[in-house]
């Protein structure tokens, strides 16, 4: 570790009052001490939200930062920036009705609150213009088991699903799940914007592909479908009958001057018709491991062929969680929008003109920011590491995985290697932007000091 490094640490640690953290990570004793970390209270008296504040989530069992401290060591990551839930304490109004329910000392079967669905309804109408049947909307304990529902009953097992590439890594999973395979088809990336390659979207489809599951906005890259784009895809599958899924997990995070479209909400009712959609205020609110989320469609015969195929295991904290969060929550999610549109300006400004060998162009959307580290890849002779590694180690690693592992070991910045999101994702990394702007910053400058020493 470089003596720059170490400095710039010490810097943050103090900017940002966490003595917790600085004190374990020197001496080895508790990571979490409850509290320490959290210096301001949760809105001040203006209305405002802290999210500057870096909320200490080490030691509490959190997939983003403990399962990667447990693979490379504490003293080796000081900011998690992978898997896809934010730091920020959640909004108070969830908190308040948590502390509420768990007084009442009973935790027997639930029965649905009658507000929930229209909860989630006027949620995706005022927000987003989108008119939902709740009669054609169920709940379920997440979008990865609805989603694996709907291709285990609109895809037969052995059929082909569509994937336009780079996109979210777990689709891979819900496909091993309902026996069905990738169609792979990779964007077009110009000047690091990715666009759908519709010709080879067009040949990829035969007798075999019966199912697309669209990412919109798209994990990775941050990509808000455009109406055009996403009327000539639903035409396109609508000719070819190939089911639309659309994962819509991510469209509350939209950055300034873009706009999310909901699939359902396409002027042609046909194709609009030929879809499900995927919800959950998992991503909105960071309540990933409350394990609710919803899907809706236009089509009876759709819906129910997905019900026949799926049970929801919703939990009583978890309804509470998001009822709390979809009718009391617009006032957080609108300023923590602002904030994270800071994070991305942040990072897209603070590369181009101190890290140029590392291109980020804004996402439109997500709080997740897809970087183009190829030539960091080649000025560490990744793609030669990767196959001597591979050679030993029991899985076999990429030359992102390679980058990934510098990162982590030349910076304490944690990615997600490109290679996981499919074709396309060769050289690139996904960057989580969902925490304070002080470890953002810190991030920027250990990986700064870390490639002016290549
Ligand atoms: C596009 C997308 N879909 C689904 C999920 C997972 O959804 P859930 O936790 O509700 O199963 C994620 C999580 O990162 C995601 O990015």
């Amino acid at each position: 570790m470089s003596e720059k490094y170490r400095l710039s640490r010490r810097v943050f640690l103090k900017g940002a009052g966490a003595t917790a953290l600085a004190g374990a990570a020197t001496s080895g004793a508790s990571l979490w001490n409850p509290g320490t970390a959290v210096a301001a209270p949760a809105q001040d008296a203006s209305g405002g939200f802290d999210f500057d504040t870096p909320y200490d989530r080490v030691g509490t069992d959190c997939a983003k930062w403990d399962t990667i401290i447990e693979r490379h060591g504490r003293e080796n990551i000081q900011v998690a920036m992978g898997v896809a839930d934010m730091d920020f304490r959640c909004a108070p109004v969830i908190t308040e009705a948590l502390a509420e329910r768990v007084r009442h000392e009973n935790w027997g079967y639930l029965k649905m609150p009658e507000d929930f669905f229209p909860a989630i309804c006027d949620w995706n109408r005022e927000r987003h213009g989108l008119e939902i049947n709740p009669d054609l909307m169920a709940l379920s304990d997440g979008v990865h088991p609805a989603l694996i529902a709907a291709l285990k009953a609109l895809a037969r097992p052995g059929s082909r699903v569509l994937l336009t590439t780079s996109t979210y890594s777990g689709f891979y999973t819900d496909l091993r799940e309902s026996h069905t395979l990738a169609e792979e088809s990779p964007m077009i990336v110009e000047n690091g914007v990715h666009r759908m390659d519709f010709d080879d979207l067009e040949s990829r489809i035969s007798q075999e592909t019966d199912a697309l599951i669209l990412c919109n906005p798209q994990n990775p890259t941050g990509n808000c479908w455009s109406a055009e784009d996403l009327m000539r895809l639903g035409q396109l599958c609508l000719e070819r009958r190939v089911v639309v899924l659309a994962d819509e997990i991510h469209c509350d995070f939209v950055t300034k001057g873009n706009k999310y479209t909901p699939f359902a909400t396409l002027p042609d009712q046909a194709v609009v018709d030929n879809s499900v959609t995927f919800q959950s205020g998992s991503k909105t609110f960071s309540l990933a491991a409350m394990k609710v989320a919803w899907f809706h469609s236009t089509n009876p015969e759709y819906f129910r062929k997905v019900q026949d195929q799926h049970m929801a295991q919703t939990n009583t904290l978890g309804v509470v969680a998001h009822h709390a969060a979809l009718r009391g929550g617009a006032e957080w999610l609108d300023q923590l929008l602002v904030y994270l549109d800071g994070n991305h300006d942040l990072v897209e400004s603070f590369l181009a003109e101190n890290v140029p060998q590392i291109n980020y162009a804004k996402a439109q959307g997500t709080y997740l920011a897809w970087l183009d580290v190829s030539q960091i890849g080649e000025a560490i002779d990744a793609e030669a590491k990767a196959a001597v590694a591979s050679e030993t180690e029991e899985e076999p690693v990429t030359a992102e995985d390679i980058i990934v592992r510098w990162l982590v070991e030349n910076a304490g910045v944690y990615t997600n290697a490109g290679s996981n999101y499919g074709p396309g994702g060769e050289g690139w990394v996904r960057m989580n932007l969902g925490a304070s702007r002080q470890l953002i910053q810190l991030a920027l400058d250990n990986i700064a000091e870390a490639v002016s020493e290549l």
